[in-house]
């Protein structure tokens, strides 16, 4: 079992930091970036943006313990998630993180209140009605997923993800296909979620009125994250 922060010394030293990688390096056919360094506090929302193709979605997912990066390390909560063993990692992944995707896996052929039950199963923890009148799903239970919208479908992606209650939370593209009030909207309810406790938002877009809703803001660029000013 993967301890938590209150119960390690070696975590106490982490106090605010939730996450922190050290040069991290990865491509695939080529060398998509180098000597990336990133770290997310307690309550902090994060943004990267970049053009298509620069490597947002790949780090991401190193970030988000599924892609083991070439070089470089990522710490969560002070241990490195690529030197746990499948088991604890799984573990961490399964209770600590949540991963909008940016093709959104929903299990099609379900009804949306199915999809959210699946998750609230997993998680054992209750479905929050109001996490879904927030997102403006509550008419959408009932239907099959695939008969939903594009943005239908990403919101409840979203409402899935977020009944788990992840301590870390990674986006990808999650306005991708929505209006600017819904994009808002979406911004708000997570931007709220990670206000409360201890929790972290990373989050890639395109947009930079929604990243400009974060605390920090980095560009993907030349193979670097940059730091930039909205
Ligand atoms: N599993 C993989 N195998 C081989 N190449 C990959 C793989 N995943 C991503 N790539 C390549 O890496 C590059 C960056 O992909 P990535 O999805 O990280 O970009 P992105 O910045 O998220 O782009 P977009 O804004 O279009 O989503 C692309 O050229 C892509 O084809
Ligand atoms: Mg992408």
């Amino acid at each position: 079992m993967f301890e938590t922060a209150a119960n390690t010394s070696a975590q106490k030293r982490y106090t605010n930091t939730l996450l922190q990688a050290k040069d991290l390096s990865h491509g695939f056919d080529y060398t998509l970036f180098e000597n990336i360094n990133i770290s997310i506090n307690k309550k902090e929302s994060i943004a990267i943006l970049g053009i298509s193709g620069s490597g947002k979605s790949t780090l991401l997912h190193i970030l988000a313990t599924l892609l083991k990066p070439k070089k470089g390390s990522v710490d969560y909560l002070g241990q490195n998630m690529y030197l746990q063993s499948d088991k604890n990692l799984l573990e961490i992944r399964r209770k600590e993180i949540g991963i909008i995707f940016q093709s959104h896996y929903l299990f099609k052929g379900f009804s949306v209140k199915e999809n959210l039950e699946i998750s609230s199963l997993i998680s054992n923890k209750k479905i929050d009605i109001n996490l879904i009148k927030k997102l403006k799903i509550e008419n959408t239970l009932k239907q099959n997923v695939s008969e939903l919208s594009g943005g239908q479908q990403q919101r409840v992606s979203i409402a899935r993800v977020l009944i788990k209650k992840p301590r870390l939370i990674f986006a990808d593209e999650p306005t991708g296909n929505l209006d600017r009030e819904t994009a808002n909207d979406v911004m708000d309810v997570m931007l709220e979620y990670t206000k409360q406790s201890d929790r972290g938002l990373f989050i890639v877009t395109h947009d930079e009125k929604i990243a400009s809703r974060c605390n920090t803001v980095y560009r993907l660029k030349n193979k670097r994250l940059i730091p930039v000013i909205l």
